[in-house]
């Protein structure tokens, strides 16, 4: 059977790609089924799928002619010689500018005829709970979560070549720089710049597959693998962007058309207990939700007799419902026990997972204290760590421990000793 790898994907073809939100929704996640064919693929709940994605055919094209290039020209890359074309199309991340590529214009930028406008947008910095400091990158297209911060580091009539003193001598201002741009604003903020073929590329970031928790048990769905993606969609400097591959499998993945390179990322510890007795606790709001999907599908199939508790939520319940009626046939049929959901944009107050977990936190107590096991999927910045500390709070408050015993029984027990408390965080 061959051995399918990043470097050795499998070219697969989708079978279904449609968006879960309901009308009227500020996201765009979509239920992405591809199919194994006859790969010899095969996964467990918990495990990830590796997908790889192709760069923009228009964004290439745009490049090559503000190089003026043809595509044609030879250039050595990581993976030996190939066209110009061929490298920006599939092994270099064209959508987002690198530091190393602008450091790498250096004695080449000299002042241009014209005058250069260059703004500049810095992230928004925000506290989260435990004291950490993150860049906000939300890419919502809600007005609330853009950046507010706007800061004029050069006057409008500026030179490239002060820019580039500017942007490589502060990296705070590289780093507002960058965040917004990809190689075509750039080539046009340094429109006086000539390369050669290979400079072109040289310092690019090379193409990185992403990987995707897997929303499926290969039992339940047989012969494919189910996604749960969250498309990445952001417009600066006047010019719609989207994430290099939720771009790629919305924007030009047709269903039984397009071959896409795919390879499983099996995990050793985002597993369900091998006791099929013990409660499970999930807590996967967003995009978290694809694991757990997986699990009580499995847990479904196999008769588990532990209970299933889940922490679902996004913003609105009549956009970002995603997989209702699947959740109510489980509710149903009594295999999800518990749901508490938590919609952070319908009323005038955010209620996130963490919310509902402390409201629940006597209950979450029992089931942890009687061997239950706990689970986290999602964004890896706010809302695990949240979670977390959550967590620590619940069993310190109700498992009769100080903070610092509540904390060691959830880090050094739970997570590292009995291995029950597992993270899918990204
Ligand atoms: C183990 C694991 C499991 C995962 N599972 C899932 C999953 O089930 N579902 C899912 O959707 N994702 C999942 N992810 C995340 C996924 O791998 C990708 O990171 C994500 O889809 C974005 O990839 P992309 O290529 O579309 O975006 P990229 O091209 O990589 O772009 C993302 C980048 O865009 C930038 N960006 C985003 N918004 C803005 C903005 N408003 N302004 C400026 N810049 C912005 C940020 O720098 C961000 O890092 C998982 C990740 C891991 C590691
Ligand atoms: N939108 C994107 O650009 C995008 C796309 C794909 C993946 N991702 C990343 O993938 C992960 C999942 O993204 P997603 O769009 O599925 O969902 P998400 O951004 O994680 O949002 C899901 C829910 O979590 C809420 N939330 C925000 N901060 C929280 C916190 N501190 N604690 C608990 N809940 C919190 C959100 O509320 P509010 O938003 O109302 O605060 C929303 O209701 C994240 O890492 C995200 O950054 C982002």
């Amino acid at each position: 059977m061959t051995d399918w790898s990043a470097k050795n994907p499998y070219t697969s073809k989708l079978t279904e790609n449609f968006v879960l939100n309901g009308e009227g929704s500020g996201k765009e996640t979509r239920h992405i089924v591809f199919d194994l064919g006859d790969s010899g693929l095969e996964y467990k709940a918990g495990d990830a799928l590796g997908v790889i994605p192709i760069c923009p055919p228009e964004i290439v094209a745009e490049l090559l002619s503000l190089g003026g290039f043809s595509g044609n020209e030879d250039v050595e890359t990581n993976l030996g010689m190939c066209s110009l074309h061929e490298a920006l199309s599939t092994r270099y991340e064209v959508h987002r500018v690198t530091k190393k590529w602008i450091e790498g214009l250096g004695s080449r930028v000299v002042s241009g005829d014209g005058p250069i406008e260059i703004r500049i947008v810095s992230r928004e910095r925000v506290s989260t709970s435990d004291g950490a400091t993150i860049l906000s990158w939300r890419g919502s297209g809600s007005d609330e979560d853009l950046p507010t911060d706007y800061s004029e580091i050069m006057s409008p009539n500026d030179p490239a070549e002060e820019l580039w003193n500017k942007l490589t001598s502060d990296s705070k201002s590289m780093e507002d720089y960058m965040w917004t741009r990809d190689y075509i604003d750039s080539l046009r903020d340094f429109s006086n710049v000539s390369f050669t073929p290979q400079e072109f590329i040289d310092g690019m970031d090379r193409l990185k597959p992403r990987l995707y928790s897997i929303a499926s048990s290969p039992e339940f769905e047989p012969g494919t693998v189910h996604l749960t993606v969250g498309i990445v969609r952001y417009s600066y400097h006047d010019r719609n962007k989207a994430g290099l591959t939720t771009g790629y499998l919305s924007d030009r993945c047709t269903v039984d058309d397009t071959q896409i390179g795919v390879f499983m990322s099996p995990t050793r510890s985002f597993i369900l207990p091998e006791n099929g007795d013990a409660d499970c606790i999930m807590v996967g709001p967003g995009t978290g939700i694809a694991p757990f999907r997986a699990f009580l599908q499995q847990r479904d199939l196999n008769g588990d007799k532990g209970r299933n508790w889940l922490f679902f939520g996004d913003w609105t319940e009549s956009g970002e419902y995603y997989y209702k009626e699947e959740m109510d046939d489980w509710k149903n049929r009594g295999i999800l026990n518990k749901h508490d959901l938590a919609w952070s944009r319908d009323g005038s107050e955010k209620v996130y997972v963490q919310h509902l977990m402390r409201k629940n936190g006597s209950e979450i107590w029992d089931w942890i204290n009687g061997g239950g096991y706990f689970y986290v999927c999602g964004d890896k910045s706010r809302m695990a760590k949240d979670v977390h500390q959550t967590l620590i709070d619940i069993c310190s408050e109700h498992g009769g421990m100080s903070p610092d015993e509540g904390k060691s029984f959830v880090q050094d027990r739970m997570m590292k000793q009995e291995k029950r408390y597992l993270r899918d965080v990204y």
